[in-house]
């Protein structure tokens, strides 16, 4: 398995729609808009190749200069309970750690909580409605330089 940065509308971006658009706007009967693509292109972009085949992908969107937010998490069917998307999310915490972002949100579905709590990551608020399923909103400190002294 190797952990790679996708550029945004080259061939791997292709894959990258493709497998976020079968796990999670298909199921919700929902697609992709030209604009949200558009929107994309100064986002970053991670994935998991498993012999050439992108099986994982995620998206990253700076907010501030130390604060980002992880979306569109998914891991291709065939992968899933491997440990791949949590393989996924530490490359993606050190990438970030280099690129001096101290802080990852994230709106997570309610079946993907014990997921991202496993990983580090911590309930805020309430629940709440998006893409008509129930989210919470979770958040992680990383590279905090305290840690490990
Ligand atoms: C949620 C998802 C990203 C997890 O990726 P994964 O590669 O399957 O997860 P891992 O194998 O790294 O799981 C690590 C641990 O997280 C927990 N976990 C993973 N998937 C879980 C699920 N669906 N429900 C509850 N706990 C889960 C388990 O504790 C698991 O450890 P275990 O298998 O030893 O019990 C993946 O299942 C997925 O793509 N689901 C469909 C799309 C989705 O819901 N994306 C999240 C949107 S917020």
């Amino acid at each position: 398995m190797e952990f790679i940065e996708i550029k945004w509308q080259d061939e791997r971006y292709g894959e990258e729609i493709e497998l976020r658009d079968r796990l999670l706007r298909a199921p919700l009967g929902l697609t992709f808009s030209k604009e949200q693509f558009a929107e994309e292109a100064s986002h970053f972009h991670f994935g998991i190749l498993d012999q050439e085949r992108l099986v994982a992908c995620a998206v990253i969107v700076p907010l501030a200069a130390k604060l980002a937010k992880l979306r569109q998490m998914v891991v291709a069917e065939t992968h899933q309970r491997r440990g791949v998307g949590s393989k996924l999310v530490q490359c993606i915490e050190a990438t970030l750690i280099e690129r001096e972002i101290e802080t990852i949100e994230l709106h997570a579905r309610d079946t993907a909580i014990g997921f991202y709590e496993r990983l580090g990551y911590e309930k805020e608020g309430e629940p709440f409605t998006e893409v008509s399923i129930p989210h919470w909103k979770m958040s992680k400190r990383i590279g905090d330089p305290m840690v490990g002294e």
